[in-house]
């Protein structure tokens, strides 16, 4: 089955129980602008997730200070990262939206769960390897606590599934390690959650390394939603093809991935398959097929940007959406919390 087809089939997840929606929730740290390939990948589907779930999404502006981060720019990064979920569909009405650091509880439960968390679990997490011998010169204790932190984003909200890429998986399996140390100590307090591996979604790979996934580490390979159609439309005529020219525009991963990816592209864009693109291309070059996918992106980002824009601009709808989404998500979050502390043996009054 081939990537166009994949993202046409609904997202599959055992059924809801009842007519009460299951909850799902994920956190997306603000330490960029959108780009193509988180749109097609994931946050375009997020939009018709609300109507099967009950979805909490919040910025994890808690985890980005792991590594040192400008303060005006993870300020800003806050606020515009929000406008643009809005701007891909994701409703602040049908969706709880706010930024982690809003809710006090997340550091509250993080506490109590650093001490039911062992130091030999966390000494395994792979990200944190990675990361220690990525910024030598700031091995910080928050990078190292980092998924206890994560697990109280996560059982503060007792979510049934918890939509990840393959890169937070393991620290999905330790929450639910904690979870499950935790209810054998003191009863049911938390939901023990899944992993939630969605089945939609487009794999995008970078415009200028095509067997690399699209990131915003490589500026010129990646289109940001942000991106102006002139920007736009010079990244892919600068996209990394081959030198066939026999028949250039068929699909073949293996052999020719950067036309593998153009087609994936303008396949989820317009509902064609290879073999129709295949046709619509037969005896044309790169400098016709090229174009034609700038084409269909910009004009399907053009709304998206204008959108965030506009929003942007709206400083304090955004300030509103975040107050409002703070608010609902504290009442779940706070409740959680008192039942730890009660359980452990808080004192209250
Ligand atoms: N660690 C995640 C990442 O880097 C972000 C994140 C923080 C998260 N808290 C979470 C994801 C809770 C899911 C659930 O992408």
């Amino acid at each position: 089955m081939t990537d166009s087809h994949t993202i046409q089939k609904e997202e599959q997840t055992p059924q809801s129980k009842g007519n009460e929606k299951k909850r799902m929730l994920s956190g997306i740290q603000p330490s960029g602008d959108l780009h193509l390939g988180n749109y097609l990948g994931a946050i375009k589907n997020w939009a018709d997730r609300a109507e099967e779930y009950e979805c909490y999404y919040f910025m994890a502006d808690m985890h980005t200070i792991t590594v040192r981060q400008e303060p005006a720019e993870l300020r800003r990064r806050s606020l515009h990262q929000l406008a643009q979920y809005i701007a891909c569909g994701l409703d602040p009405e049908k969706n709880v939206l706010f930024l982690q650091s809003h809710v006090p509880a997340h550091a509250q439960l993080s506490w109590v769960l650093n001490c039911y968390t062992m130091f030999g679990e966390l000494s395994r997490m792979t990200q944190f390897k990675d990361k220690s011998s990525k910024y030598k010169d700031n091995i910080n204790a928050g990078l190292f606590t980092y998924p206890v932190l994560m697990a109280a984003d996560i059982l503060l909200y007792q979510p049934d599934y918890v939509p990840v890429g393959d890169d937070q998986k393991q620290h999905v399996e330790l929450t639910r390690d904690i979870a499950q140390r935790f209810n054998s100590i003191y009863g049911e307090v938390f939901t023990v959650p899944e992993p939630f591996i969605s089945k939609s979604g487009a794999r995008i790979y970078g415009l200028s390394s095509p067997t690399d996934k699209m990131s915003k580490s490589d500026p010129g390979g990646c289109v940001f939603i942000m991106d102006e159609p002139d920007v736009i439309m010079k990244k892919f005529k600068r996209a990394v093809t081959d030198s066939d020219t026999d028949n250039p525009v068929r699909y073949d991963r293996e052999n020719k991935p950067g036309v593998a990816n153009l087609m994936n592209i303008y396949s989820t864009l317009t509902g064609k398959s290879y073999e129709e693109i295949e046709q619509e291309f037969a005896g044309k070059g790169y400098g016709v097929f090229k174009p034609a996918v700038a084409e269909t992106v910009i004009d399907t980002l053009k709304p998206v940007r204008e959108e965030a824009e506009r929003l942007m601009k709206d400083k304090e709808y955004l300030n509103r959406v975040y107050k409002d989404g703070a608010e609902r998500a504290a009442y779940v979050a706070n409740k959680t919390l008192r039942k730890v502390y009660k359980k452990v043996g808080f004192y209250q009054i």
